[in-house]
């Protein structure tokens, strides 16, 4: 499974990809507009740090809207993926976008047979809000593995891309019902590595290593010795 970071904060993208984890990036008018920055500027700083998909989503209501705002963003940078809510007008901006082999990623996704509707128009991705759903009363897990379903028995070649991801169960469960891609706010990326054993089991090896003889070994490596 891939792992995006969802958001525009340039310094936690630089962060997660130095971490050497990070597949692509999602943004949204919320995330953007977080920033203060001039949209242009922070979309060139993204492009700049992570060589991989990074989706930048449209306003416009309308399908020629949503079109123009889709050719403009993939003329921006090879690696742009075009972000277009799942309505009508969205799906039918969707279809023409692919047919110019556009990629896009079909967002604000709450049910499988929306997930079924972006395939037929040629999504590259679908993003079901996770997160979101549970807060609704509803299963996560149970949402990924219809569409998951969905996908597999008809032979739909879009990529889930589980979005609004807050819990690291979450993660886990996105992981189990086969998505292709989570995609998470920087501290979900952070908890992800986090666990108290493994702090404590550290802090007890580091401890016993100051009982050992100074190590030739550690110490040439330290300075550079080959
Ligand atoms: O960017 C789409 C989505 O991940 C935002 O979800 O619920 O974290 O605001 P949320």
């Amino acid at each position: 499974m891939q792992l995006f970071i969802d958001t525009a904060k340039v310094d936690e993208i630089r962060t997660a990809a130095d971490w050497g984890i990070l597949d692509g990036v999602t943004t949204n008018p919320t995330h953007i507009a977080a920033t203060g920055r001039p949209f242009e500027d922070v979309l060139r700083e993204i492009f700049s740090i992570v060589d991989g998909p990074i989706s930048v989503e449209t306003v416009s209501l309308d399908a020629e809207g949503i079109v123009a705002e889709g050719r403009a963003i993939a003329r921006f940078h090879p690696n742009a993926v075009v972000k277009v809510p799942v309505m009508i007008e969205g799906l039918k901006a969707v279809k023409r976008l692919s047919t110019e082999n556009i990629r896009t990623n079909v967002t604000l996704c709450f049910s499988a047979t929306q997930a079924f509707l972006a395939a037929k128009a040629g999504a590259t991705y679908i993003s079901p809000f996770i997160h979101r759903k549970e807060l609704a009363g509803d299963d996560g897990m149970v949402f990924v593995r219809q569409i998951r379903a969905i996908y597999d028995r008809y032979g739909y070649k879009t990529k889930i891309l589980a979005a609004s991801i807050r819990t690291v169960k979450e993660v886990l469960d996105c992981l189990l019902a086969g998505a292709d891609v989570c995609t998470m706010p920087f501290d979900m990326l952070q908890a992800l590595y986090k666990h108290s054993m493994t702090d404590a089991g550290l802090a007890m090896f580091l401890d016993d290593w100051k009982k050992v003889p100074p190590a030739k070994l550690f110490t040439e490596a330290h300075a550079g010795v080959h």
